[in-house]
């Protein structure tokens, strides 16, 4: 390509550190894409003939169709998808192919490239979100009124409901989408036509160009559009949040589901067996996405490391932001893949589940709050009657609701057997319907109001 300035071809190793074609071949619908709207505009421009424009969007076409059926040869001694593509141009229709890098560099046109990449992307990771969203919410709504063990510092604290636990993680994917709603919001601007580093002397329409991308404008400095990849970055950062929220749903399955928790099971086919111990059921799916979390966190702190530093405009250290936020993506599709699979599929011990919830004397906030409630007690002396009441209870190793009452009013004799009804599993989640909480109720409404919201394509 550059022949004219050098005599010898590059070492082997010069090319095998060089050749970015063995990923950025993955751009190759973007890269035509951008070849096309750059061709078009030139011509309209004047910049270069109907005709040759007409030629070159033809090969693209054709290149294109090679491509998506597996004909096209990639060559690493190309380089780059940029030059493959644009040498097997001149190989289709000859001359004319040579003027479509006019007004234009490799530089903007990887950058238009990625931004476009990452735009497809993300609409498609939204989707996926959605979908597992929808997953858990239906899985909420049949397990509404399931009663389980609420945990903080993984110790029984209250009684909550399986469908409020599901629905946490439906709000948490919202949010995900939203942060990748803004990255795309941002970084959906077009840096086509910012050429090398300086702009281009050449009279190019880049709001065209733009506009033909799904672009919201061009990029306003040459400088900034071919040097920063901070939409790399947004995008990763809503990736490595998206990837530690599954990660953290991946490792409570993994507990959920051993034998000595036993609140669920996965289906056989989101289960693994053992070669050697023919019991085993692993959750190998759970576990793996709870460890991809970590190259897709690494693909984050990898390119903030590659960006650090440098200075403007283009350094070819920027090649290497394509193949961690590939892996990045193709690992966390992956991972909402499986965990909406789980979810689908997971069936619950509703059994299990109700009797841990009453263990470690987890109605005991109901009973502080019943005499605060009933007897105005400040918060703080009923937390210390019912303290005692537990530590009576717990060395006699009786649960709360079996205690007998005469024993509970040999230390505070203010209660009666109304408190007794208090101190169920069901009655206590039934009680949690301050907005936000746990009752069956409240988690009907949410479950419903999100599959409302989902099925609007939202
Ligand atoms: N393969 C290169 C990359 O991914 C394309 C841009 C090359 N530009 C250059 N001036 N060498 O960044």
């Amino acid at each position: 390509m550059w022949g004219g300035r050098f005599r010898t071809s590059p070492d082997a190793v010069m090319e095998d550190i060089n050749a970015s074609i063995d990923f950025d071949r993955h751009l190759f619908r973007q890269d035509i894409a951008a070849s096309q709207a750059h061709a078009a505009m030139l011509a309209k421009q004047g910049i270069i003939t109907a005709d040759d424009a007409r030629k070159i969007a033809h090969g693209l076409d054709t290149i294109l169709s090679e491509i998506e059926s597996g004909r096209f040869k990639f060559k690493r001694a190309l380089e780059d998808i940029h030059m493959n593509v644009e040498s097997r141009l001149a190989e289709l229709i000859g001359p004319a192919a040579g003027r479509l890098h006019t007004a234009r560099s490799r530089n903007d046109q990887v950058a238009t490239d990625l931004r476009l990449w990452v735009r497809a992307t993300i609409d498609s990771v939204d989707q996926a979100l959605a979908g597992y969203q929808r997953a858990l919410a239906e899985k909420a709504l049949e397990h509404a009124a399931t009663v389980m063990p609420g945990f903080t510092h993984l110790q029984v604290a209250q009684p909550v409901t399986l469908g409020h636990h599901l629905l946490a993680y439906v709000e948490m994917a919202a949010r995900d989408r939203g942060r990748f709603a803004d990255a795309r919001k941002r970084g959906n601007f077009s840096p086509l036509g910012a050429a090398a580093l300086a702009g281009t002397a050449f009279p190019l329409d880049r709001a065209m160009t733009a506009k033909a991308l799904g672009f919201q404008a061009p990029m306003a400095n040459s400088l900034d559009a071919v040097s920063d990849r901070d939409f790399v970055l947004e995008a990763l950062a809503a990736a490595a949040i998206t990837a530690v929220h599954l990660s953290r749903f991946a490792e409570e399955i993994v507990i959920w589901c051993s034998p000595i928790v036993g609140f669920i099971s996965l289906s056989d086919r989101f289960t693994t067996g053992s070669s050697i111990m023919p019991q085993k059921r692993n959750p190998d799916a759970a576990e793996l996405v709870r460890a991809k979390s970590g190259r897709i966190v690494g693909a984050l702190e990898a390119l903030l490391i590659v960006l650090k530093g440098l200075p403007l405009a283009y350094q070819k250290d920027l090649q290497e932001d394509k193949e961690g936020v590939m892996d990045a993506f193709s690992a966390l599709t992956l991972s909402i893949a499986a965990m909406a699979g789980m979810v689908r599929d997971m069936t619950a011990d509703v059994a299990r589940m109700r009797q841990a919830a009453g263990t470690g004397y987890s109605t005991a906030t109901d009973l502080a709050d019943w005499l605060v409630r009933t007897h105005k007690l400040p918060f703080r002396e009923a937390h210390h009657v019912t303290a005692r009441i537990v530590a009576k209870a717990a060395s006699e190793n009786v649960p709360l609701d079996q205690m007998p009452l005469a024993a509970m009013q040999a230390m505070e004799k203010r209660i009666t057997k109304d408190a007794l009804a208090v101190l169920s599993v069901d009655a206590s989640v039934r009680s949690r319907a301050s907005y936000g909480g746990t009752a069956p109720k409240n988690v009907r409404r949410e479950a419903n109001r999100w599959l409302k919201t989902l099925a609007k394509g939202q």
